[in-house]
């Protein structure tokens, strides 16, 4: 309950950051960690973005190995410090109180982001999401997600600035989603209903080529 109340208190404090009304449902959680694989044997390295007040952070924990690892980066210090008491035991789990833009990354099998990408504008996507795919070991993906039917509201409320930055913001995301998405889950039991992406790096695109004739003398071959 202290958990719902702090989650409340921060989002009328800094909605835009926040993202979120509620921490996310069961539902949610399951559907982010969907592809926590196991890989006995081995460790694995894990990385929550935005964990919040922890509630997706309990089903990685749950799934972890004893040599496996999980990073935690959250902007709000508030919510450090409530993981920081929660995890003080578990040396498996690093809390960073850090942007996510200015923090360097290691390298993950898998990341899970709970980020609010409709609130952000599209420089920070694109850097967020190049911090994020570039850091993917070879097979590893990333999951985050986006509530159903936010974007027609937010611009709805907005004013015309802020319309504009949403607009460019989220045409990045589209762009950036339709290019890395292996799939896409609804998830109606939250508040609000979401949509749950899992992306994968895609190679880079070939070289362009050049587009203007060159003017060369012809060569006879
Ligand atoms: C929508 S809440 C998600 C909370 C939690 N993962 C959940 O699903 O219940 C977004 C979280 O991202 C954090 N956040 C927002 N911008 C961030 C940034 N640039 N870097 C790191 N964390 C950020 C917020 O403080 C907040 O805790």
């Amino acid at each position: 309950m202290a958990e719902i109340t702090l989650f409340l208190r921060e989002y009328t404090k800094t909605r835009r950051d926040v993202g979120a009304i509620a921490p996310s449902s069961a539902r949610l959680c399951r559907a982010l960690t969907r592809y926590m694989i196991p890989s006995p044997g081995r460790s694995r390295a894990v990385l929550e973005v935005g964990p919040g007040t922890g509630a997706v952070t309990r089903y990685i924990a749950d799934s972890l190995g004893q040599l496996d690892t999980l990073d935690l980066i959250e902007a709000n210090p508030r919510f450090a410090t409530l993981l920081q008491h929660t995890y003080a035991d578990d040396p498996r789990l690093r809390i960073h109180t850090d942007l996510i833009q200015e923090h360097k990354l290691a390298s993950y099998d898998t990341i899970v982001c709970g980020l609010p990408f409709a609130n952000f504008d599209a420089r920070t996507t694109e850097e967020i999401f190049d911090g994020l795919l570039g850091s993917l070991r070879p097979g590893g993906t990333l999951s985050l997600f986006g509530y159903m039917g936010g974007d027609t509201i937010r611009r709805a409320l907005a004013d015309q600035a802020d319309r504009e930055r949403t607009r460019t913001g989220l045409d990045v995301l589209r762009r950036i989603l339709h290019r890395h998405t292996f799939r896409t889950e609804t998830v109606l039991g939250n508040l609000p209903p979401a949509r749950v992406h899992h992306l994968t790096p895609v190679n880079p695109p070939g070289h362009a080529e050049r587009v203007h004739p060159c003017n060369c003398p012809k060569t006879s071959a």
